[in-house]
């Protein structure tokens, strides 16, 4: 994994919506080669507009993305993915009656990838190569959503709701994965979470969203002494789970 290529992801200013109503309104996020950095929010505060604006499946109406320097804004999402911007989308989003492997190649085919650099990045994939999505464990599938990510090389990785219906046992330890991913192959990881606390203890920095605006930022030691911001940010949603 150590061969992929750094980046660095640089939104500025990034307004999006869906039919003409700003839901993302002007919105800066950096995240630098090897961060493991957190959108949090409420639900509907526009987290999953962000991401999608940033890997190119929405059009900003204002803004821009850029990767490394080089601009990402108004290119389609096919073309986002081949310049190193890969998205593990809310819903995962699997073929349930193809295989691991098999869904892992149909993303491998798209860029000329290797399936190998996933059974690498986890190991407890491999016994369930042949094994039908459909019913595998919600965490196992979550892995092979990241997976399905990384056979494509990202050097930005975005991952919306990793703990989706996982439980927290499960979150930690894709999260620790996703941390080590992050330091071993300096892969920038920008990621929308629920568990606040569990993300805090291994993101290097966080923002918070609210109505489709950043409130709040900072470094995980920051973004700590601020759970009542936070919490508030939630609008009443624990935080601390
Ligand atoms: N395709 C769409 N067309 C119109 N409005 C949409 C569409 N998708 C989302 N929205 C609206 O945009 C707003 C922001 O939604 P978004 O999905 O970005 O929030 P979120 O922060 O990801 O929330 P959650 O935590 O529930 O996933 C919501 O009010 C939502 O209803
Ligand atoms: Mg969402």
């Amino acid at each position: 994994m150590t061969d992929l290529p750094a980046a660095r992801l640089d939104v500025r200013g990034l307004v999006a919506g869906y039919e003409g109503a700003a839901l993302v309104r002007g919105v800066d996020i950096s995240v630098g080669p090897g961060e493991v950095v957190s959108l949090f929010g409420a639900n509907g505060a526009g987290k999953t507009t962000t991401l999608a604006a940033i890997a190119g499946l929405i059009r900003p109406t204002a803004g821009t993305v850029h990767l490394d320097g080089q601009p990402l804004t108004r290119l389609p999402a096919s073309e986002v993915v081949r310049r190193g911007l890969a998205l593990v989308p809310e819903d995962r989003c699997l073929f349930s009656q193809l295989s691991v492997v098999e869904n892992l190649r149909v993303a491998a085919r798209r860029v000329g990838g290797d399936v190998d650099v996933a059974f690498a990045r986890f190991p407890a994939l491999e016994p369930l190569r042949r094994r039908a999505v459909g019913v595998l464990s919600g965490g196992e599938q979550q892995m092979v959503a990241i997976a399905r990510a990384l056979v494509m090389r990202p050097r930005v990785l975005l991952i919306d709701e990793l703990s989706l219906g996982l439980a927290p046992m499960i979150v930690r330890d894709l999260l620790l994965a996703v941390r080590a991913l992050a330091d071993e192959s300096d892969v920038a990881v920008l990621l929308v979470e629920q568990h606040v606390r569990l993300a805090l203890d291994v993101i290097d920095r966080g923002y918070v969203l609210r109505q489709g605006s950043i409130t709040v930022s900072g470094s995980a030691a920051q973004l700590r002494q601020q759970t009542d911001l936070l919490a508030d940010s939630y609008l009443g949603t624990s935080v601390t789970a």
